[in-house]
């Protein structure tokens, strides 16, 4: 096998999805525990106190306890080579998270045991599900009182449309759990008393279904119940599918406990071994497997700042193909130049450093200049192709924006650019009106926190901002191609009347009950959610 096989091979690159409280930032550190990325777990919670935090970029982040940016840790476990995605796990996520997943090979969804399908694992869930990428089920907090398995497996199917597979299976009654039961080695595992509070990694008690000790330990009600739950699930259950898994359509389901480290190294050792290696991706050139020699890459994400010392800005790239070398010369396709790949970080554990080479998964930080734009492709000097373009999701949340001090427009406006382009924001300018203020979109409220900090905090500028009502945006066309303007459209003042950069007509209204209503009285009236170019 060359090394570039090899490398590809050991790689496995995913995002943790669920939603907040579920235990997404407990069990990122213990897959870094078992990795020995980290010696003691508590390492990297503590960045919700503030210190020795692995994403403390931003002072948002220390000031709200919250990861604001996504970060990437890359650790190794055995043969294999780790790299977590982090999303922001905040209710006010931003579009960050939806892009983050747009550069991972699979994903990790943690369910709360007690709580089933929330929200925002919904929303994440479907970003996975429309790109068609595996998803792996962690349900978490088994240590504690929760739901019936059986009920969060039909959950998974109501709710979210996806059908699981459960890898191994809680053993107790009435919600009250103290052990699992591995489906695949037909074993019993236990909880043991936890003494250490989950701060070590620890082994379990194992052992088989129908040896006498174990009926004797868990009680008659507990081994019967458990023995008619396994029956059921034999006969009745879905079968174990990797292709169907690997499409999406089933999901791999294990219970456990990550705060206890219950189930949690099984969960990794299965996890590693069933999920996909980085696989090949589109482009305008066809499909482009990642063992091509030729290295290529896009850029999923930019951020800048993350060192206020530096005030640097950097673009995130996930490598899709051949091997990266630092100093290595690449063709910069949208802006048609040749540049070269001087400073390159990865983010290790606790910190980041210098790489010198990575392979296809990895993802590299690289100094921005101010060139990169989200989804801009980088690839060998021999190849001028491009990867598929992001979906651009529509905005949810807007605000007017202003500079409080009118001497300031020069910096307010090149900020607002600046963090348009970074794709923080969606700007609008509002039909009629001055350019001294802008409509600014998000995908969540949060990136108004954001914005204001750091046109503060880079240019300088205090802004004044009115949250707008509206949560709809639908771009705007005729059927026959005459130009829609606020005077051609019926009910333009239920919303607002908007242009986005490119001055496409946009509507901004209150919700789906007055799209309804524009849409019923201009007859000919195209909407679209995503930016339709005239
Ligand atoms: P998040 O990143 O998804 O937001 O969740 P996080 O890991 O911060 O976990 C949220 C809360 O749930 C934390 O409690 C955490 O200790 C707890 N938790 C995580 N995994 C388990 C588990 O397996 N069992 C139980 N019982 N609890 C779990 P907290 O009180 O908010 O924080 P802390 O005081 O523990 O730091």
């Amino acid at each position: 096998m060359s090394q570039l096989t090899d490398e590809i091979k050991r790689r496995r690159t995913f995002a943790i999805i669920s939603h907040p409280d579920a235990g997404k930032t407990t069990l990122t550190e213990k897959l870094l525990l078992y990795g020995g990325a980290i010696h003691l777990a508590g390492s990297v919670k503590s960045r919700k106190t503030a210190h020795h935090a692995v994403s403390d970029w931003m002072e948002i982040e220390k000031q709200r306890g919250i990861s604001v940016t996504s970060s990437v840790l890359q650790f190794n476990y055995g043969d294999y080579c780790i790299n977590i995605l982090d999303t922001p796990g905040h209710q006010d996520f931003s579009e960050d998270t939806y892009r983050t997943l747009m550069a991972v090979d699979s994903a990790v969804m943690i369910i709360d045991v007690a709580k089933g399908v929330e929200a925002q694992t919904k929303k994440l869930f479907k970003v996975c599900k429309q790109r068609g990428i595996p998803i792996f089920t962690f349900v978490n907090k088994l240590d504690r009182f929760g739901k019936a398995p059986i009920d969060l497996m039909d959950e998974l199917e109501n709710v979210l449309g996806i059908r699981s597979y459960p890898m191994n299976w809680p053993i107790g009654t009435d919600g009250k759990y103290f052990g699992v039961y591995d489906r695949q080695k037909k074993q019993i595992e236990l909880f043991e008393d936890d003494t250490t509070h989950g701060q070590n990694t620890r082994a379990s008690v194992t052992g088989s279904l129908d040896d006498p000790e174990f009926a004797k330990m868990l009680g008659a009600e507990a081994h019967q119940t458990l023995m008619d739950d396994i029956e059921l699930l034999d006969m009745a259950g879905e079968d174990f599918d990797l292709e169907k898994v690997a499409r999406g359509e089933l999901t791999p389901m294990f219970f456990g406990s990550a705060m206890t480290n219950f189930g949690v190294q099984n969960f990794l050792e299965e996890y590693l071994k069933l999920a996909p290696e980085p696989q090949a991706r589109q482009s305008s050139d066809g499909l482009i497997s990642p063992e091509d020699d030729k290295f290529s890459a896009f850029v999923f994400k930019i951020q800048a700042n993350m060192n206020p010392a530096h005030r640097d800005r950097l673009a995130f790239i996930r490598i899709c193909s051949g091997k990266f070398e630092r100093g290595m010369s690449v063709y910069h396709k949208r802006s048609g130049k040749a540049i070269k790949l001087a400073q390159p970080q990865q983010f290790m554990a606790q910190d980041r450093q210098i790489v010198e080479e990575a392979y296809p998964g990895d993802i590299v930080g690289l100094f921005d200049p101010g060139i990169f734009g989200i989804g801009d492709t980088l690839c060998d000097n021999s190849r001028k192709f491009e990867y598929e373009a992001f979906p651009v999701f529509p905005p949810e949340k807007f605000a007017r924006v202003s500079a409080k001090d009118t001497m300031k427009r020069k910096q307010f406006v090149k900020g607002i650019e600046q963090l348009t382009q970074e794709g923080a924001i969606q700007l609008f300018r509002q039909a009629g009106a001055g350019m001294d203020s802008f409509i600014v979109g998000t995908v969540g409220t949060l990136q108004f926190e954001v914005l204001e900090y750091r046109l503060k905090n880079e240019y300088g500028v205090d802004i004044e901002m009115n949250m707008q009502p509206y949560e709809v945006a639908r771009w705007m066309t005729y059927e026959d191609d005459r130009e829609v303007t606020p005077a051609s459209l019926r009910g333009a003042d239920r919303g607002m009347f908007v242009y986005d950069r490119r001055e496409n007509p946009v509507l901004l209204v209150s919700n789906e009950w007055a799209l309804g209503w524009i849409t019923d009285n201009n007859p000919d009236l195209e909407l679209h959610t995503v930016p339709v170019d005239r």
